[in-house]
């Protein structure tokens, strides 16, 4: 029996025909199940190679030089919250932001709350410089983040009002 849904193998399937070969649907296929599962396990590793004629090693190496994806082992939260570091960020607070955000979800970057909502990460640049301090959430920019901002974002995410 497969791994992966049917909805997910369609959704990496559609992109065969816009791509020049299907090696390159290896990136999209990874942030589809990535998406979806909020890691990729090693039997989708095996199935997104199988759907593109690749062996599961290409798959993997693709996956891995990218740190954007997570292996089973280290599963992301409903929601990834981004804190940017990088200079314009840093000098507009966003170490203390980053700090006051390990504080109140108890976890360091990288880590996952308890109730798996909110995984907390460090970025470099944004592209929202203007915006600085700037979080992401997904792939929803916040701009001008305070801790209290922050606190209203975290609460959402829990789903208190
Ligand atoms: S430095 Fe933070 S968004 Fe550019």
């Amino acid at each position: 029996m497969a791994f992966l849904s049917e909805s997910i193998r369609k959704r990496i399937e559609d992109y065969i025909p816009r791509y020049p070969s299907k090696q390159a649907v290896t990136l999209p296929a990874l942030h589809i199940v990535h998406d979806e599962l909020r890691c990729v396990p090693r039997q989708a590793i095996r199935e997104i190679a199988e759907i593109l004629g690749l062996s599961s090693a290409q798959v993997h190496d693709t996956m891995t030089f990218y740190q954007f994806f997570r292996e089973e082992d280290q599963k992301l939260g409903k929601a990834r919250l981004w804190v940017c570091r990088s200079l314009a960020c840093q000098i507009r607070g966003g170490e203390e932001l980053l700090n006051h955000l390990c504080d109140k979800l108890h976890v360091q970057p990288g880590g996952t709350t308890p109730d798996g909502k909110i995984t907390l990460e460090f970025a470099e640049c944004l592209g929202a410089c203007e915006g600085a301090p700037a979080v992401m959430i997904d792939d929803e920019h916040v701009h001008n983040v305070t801790n209290e901002k922050a606190d209203e974002v975290i609460n959402e995410l829990r789903g208190n009002p």
